[in-house]
């Protein structure tokens, strides 16, 4: 399982725990054993809709205008997913050891929520949360809940082939706010700007841990594959768990091939 790190390796990263504190920027990887498919992996919801377009703010409008009934699927697909899915041990591993004081913060680039629902309490969410709105001028936001959401994907496979009902439905479902401008789903689309807030505390964290653990990621998406080269300029330590090599794997210092959810509870033991 742990193809490249021995018993001494292990007990070198806990000893460097206990130097201070550490950090873990997370990716699709680490949801994979909650049933969420990774981005670039094989299989899965990206398989059945072109991430060039479902993902893509401008691409998504156009399907809209077209095909309103794709963009129904599209986010019936993802809601079940997301709605189902639950933390995997390597999400509670992750939310113990904050809790014990060996992890200072998540920074993750997924939008799933299941580092919250893991009991994770500082979470920066670079990408997101698919259970979240905010606003799309002001970036104020809001929860959104789970039932109502169940509701509104139910609601959208009626009207599927009526442009004008789902708009009257999105509009009631995605109200204004109080700068006027309209709230929508808090996830960040390809070629949209990351929030300058999370983003700029995500710096701060990995400025200041001793130990970066990066898992489950591809290390392809910036500005997210910078971090691990802010925290090792700073002279952190970089361990990689991930199911296979990444394109960061050559700044580890550590790493670890396996899965998340097998890998991480060994540092709570
Ligand atoms: P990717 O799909 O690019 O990479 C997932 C990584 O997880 C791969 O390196 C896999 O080897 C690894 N992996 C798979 N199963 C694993 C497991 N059980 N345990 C550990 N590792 C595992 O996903 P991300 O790197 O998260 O952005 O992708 C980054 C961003 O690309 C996403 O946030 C998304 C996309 O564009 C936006 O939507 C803005």
């Amino acid at each position: 399982m742990m193809a490249l790190t021995t018993k001494e390796d292990l007990d070198s990263i806990k000893s460097w725990l206990k130097k201070g504190k550490a950090v873990a920027l997370t990716g699709a990887g680490i949801s994979a054993e909650s049933g969420i498919p990774t981005f670039r992996g094989k299989g899965g919801l990206w398989e059945k809709y072109d991430p060039e377009i479902f993902a893509n703010a401008e691409e998504l409008l156009s399907t809209f205008r077209q095909k309103p009934e794709r963009i129904v699927d599209f986010l019936s697909d993802l809601y079940s997913l997301l709605l189902q899915a639950k933390p995997n041990p390597g999400h509670f591993a992750l939310a113990k050891m904050e809790e014990k004081g060996i992890l200072d913060c998540v920074i993750t680039q997924n939008i799933d929520d299941l580092h919250n629902l893991a009991g994770s309490r500082k979470v920066f969410e670079l990408h997101g949360n698919a259970f979240h709105l905010r606003c799309e001028k002001c970036f104020r936001r809001m929860g959104l809940d789970r039932e109502k959401l169940a509701d509104l994907i139910n609601k959208m496979n009626k009207y599927k082939n009526s442009k004008w009902k789902l708009l009257r439905l999105f509009s009631q479902f995605f109200p204004k706010c109080t700068c006027l401008a309209r709230f929508r789903i808090d996830i960040v689309l390809f070629g949209e700007m990351l929030d300058y807030d999370i983003l700029s505390k995500a710096n701060q964290a990995v400025n200041n841990c001793s130990l970066l653990f990066l898992i489950g990621t591809s290390g392809v998406v910036y500005p997210a594959a910078q971090l691990p080269f802010a925290a090792k300029e700073k002279g952190a330590k970089i361990v990689e768990i991930n199911n296979n090599p990444s394109e960061l794997s050559y700044i580890c210092d550590y790493q670890i091939l396996g899965k998340a959810g097998e890998i991480l509870p060994e540092f709570i033991k």
